[in-house]
C-alpha cells in the first residue's frame, strides 16, 4: 500500500468575530496531526478573505483567489470545520466552494460541524449536496459537536477527549480510504454533459450549452504524481509514428524496383498512410474519450506490429498498401491517445514537461526514418523491412 502521507486541506469556515470555529479547527488539526499519515494546510477562510463577487469568464481572477487555489489543487482530501447558520452552512464556505471547480474534483470531503441542537449537522448535510455537483464525494462519518460551547472547558479542550477522538479518528480513516482510491492514476470520472459553463475560456448561450448537453464525455481525473513510464512508452510509439511518414517517401524507388512498381503507383504507399491517420484521428479521438486510454494504446500497438509484419512480408504491392493503411488507421489511434495519456499519468505541473518529451521525440522520429531508410542495406524494402 502507497505510505506517502497525503496532503489534507483543513478549512476554518467561520469568519465572524468572537467565533467559536479556531477553538474546534485547532482540537482537530491537533487529532489529525497525531496520525502521521497526513500533511496538513490549514486553510482559514477569515485570513483568506476570498472576494464575495466571482468574476466573469476571461477575466483575471483576484489575488485572493489565486493564492488559495493551488493549495486546493495540491490537496488530495479536505475536512470542513464548519458551523450551522440558519440552517445551514457560513456563506464564506460556498464562496470558497464557487471560485473552484477542478480543485474539488475526485477528493474525499470530510467534516466537523458544530452548532447548537443540530451539531451542526443540517450545515453538512447541504454541502453534501453541493460537492455531490462538484465530483468531490463526501464520507460519511462526521465529526459534531452539539452545543459546542459546552462540550470545550476553559483550556479549549474537549470535555470528553477520548469520545472525540475515536469520532475524528472514526471520519480520517474513512478520508484517508477514499484520498487513496480517488488518487490511483487514470481514474476517469464518466459525465453525461460537459461543464463548458465552468470552463473560463468558454462563454455560451443556452442554445448551445442545451446541444453540448448532448455529448456523452468523461473528465479526467488529474494525478497527483506523475507515472512516468506511460509517457516513455507514448514518446517510443510517437517515434514509430513519425519515422513511418519519412521513411517511405525515401524508399520508394526501392520499392518500385523490388516489387515491380511504376513510380507513380509507388505513391500510393505514402498516401495510404497518410489518408487514414488524417481521415480517422477525430472518430478515433471521440471513440478513445469514452474508453480505457492505455487498453487503446495497447491495441493501436498491437496494430502497428502486425500491419508492420504484414507489410514486411507482403507478396505484391497492393498488400503493402492494405498493411500501410492498417499502420495509417492505428498511427490515428494513438495521435489520438496522446493527450489522454498524458492527462492521465502526469500531474498538473509536470505536463509541460512531458509534452515537451513527446514532440522532440516526434521531431527525431521525422529525422531519423529518413535517415534510416538511406542507410538500409536494401535500400528499396526499407519500408518493408523497418517495423
Ligand atoms: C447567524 C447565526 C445563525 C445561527 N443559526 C443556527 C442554527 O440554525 N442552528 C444551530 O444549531 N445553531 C445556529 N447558530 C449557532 C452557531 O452554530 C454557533 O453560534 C456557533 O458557535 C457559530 O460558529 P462560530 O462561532 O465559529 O461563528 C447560529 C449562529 C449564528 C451567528
Amino acid at each position: 500500500m502507497d505510505s506517502t502521507p497525503l496532503r489534507l486541506a483543513v478549512v476554518i469556515a467561520s469568519t465572524r468575530e468572537g467565533r467559536f470555529g479556531p477553538t474546534i479547527g485547532d482540537w482537530f488539526v491537533e487529532q489529525a496531526r497525531g496520525r502521521g499519515d497526513l500533511e496538513l494546510d490549514v486553510l482559514d477562510l477569515a485570513d483568506a478573505a476570498l472576494p464575495d463577487r466571482l468574476t466573469g469568464y476571461g477575466t483575471p481572477t483576484p489575488n485572493a483567489v489565486a493564492a488559495v487555489t493551488p493549495r486546493l489543487a495540491a490537496a488530495d482530501a479536505f475536512v470542513l470545520v464548519t458551523p450551522e447558520y440558519n440552517h445551514s452552512y457560513p456563506a464564506p464556505v460556498k464562496t470558497l466552494i464557487d471560485w473552484h471547480f477542478t480543485e474539488w474534483q475526485a477528493k474525499p470531503v470530510g467534516f466537523v460541524s458544530y452548532g447548537g441542537m443540530s451539531g451542526g449537522l443540517r450545515a453538512v448535510e447541504h454541502l453534501r449536496g453541493v460537492l455531490a455537483e462538484l465530483h468531490a464525494v463526501t464520507v460519511r462519518d462526521t465529526v459534531s459537536f452539539h452545543g459546542a460551547w459546552d462540550r470545550f472547558g476553559p483550556d479549549a479542550r474537549p470535555v470528553d477527549p477520548d469520545g472525540c477522538a475515536a469520532a475524528a479518528k472514526s471520519m480520517l480513516d474513512q478520508l484517508a480510504w477514499w484520498a487513496r482510491a480517488c488518487a490511483r492514476p487514470g481514474r476517469r470520472i464518466p459525465t453525461s454533459r460537459l461543464d463548458l459553463y465552468r470552463t473560463s475560456a468558454l462563454s455560451v448561450g443556452a442554445t448551445n450549452r442545451r446541444k453540448v448537453g448532448m455529448i456523452m464525455t468523461s473528465e479526467v481525473v488529474s494525478p497527483r504524481r506523475t507515472s512516468w513510464a506511460p509517457v516513455v512508452a507514448l514518446g517510443l510509439a510517437m517515434l514509430v509514428v513519425t519515422s513511418e511518414m519519412t521513411i517511405a517517401a525515401v524508399t520508394l524507388p526501392g520499392i518500385g524496383a523490388d516489387l515491380a512498381v511504376a513510380p507513380s503507383v509507388t505513391a500510393w504507399v505514402l498516401l495510404a498512410y497518410a489518408l487514414p491517420m488524417a481521415a480517422l484521428a477525430i472518430p478515433a479521438g471521440r471513440w478513445s474519450d469514452g474508453a480505457d486510454v492505455r487498453a487503446a494504446f495497447a491495441l493501436a500497438m498491437i496494430g502497428v506490429g502486425a500491419a508492420s509484419v504484414l507489410v514486411g512480408m507482403a507478396p505484391t504491392f497492393w498488400v503493402v498498401v492494405v498493411g500501410r493503411l492498417l499502420q495509417g488507421a492505428a498511427g490515428a489511434l494513438i495521435v489520438a491517445v496522446y493527450m489522454p495519456i498524458i492527462t492521465t499519468s502526469v500531474a498538473r505541473e509536470q505536463r509541460g514537461r512531458a509534452i515537451g518529451f513527446v514532440i522532440t521525440i516526434m521531431t527525431v522520429g521525422s529525422m531519423a526514418g529518413a535517415r534510416w531508410a538511406v542507410s538500409s542495406p536494401r535500400r528499396g524494402v526499407g519500408v518493408r523491412c523497418s517495423w
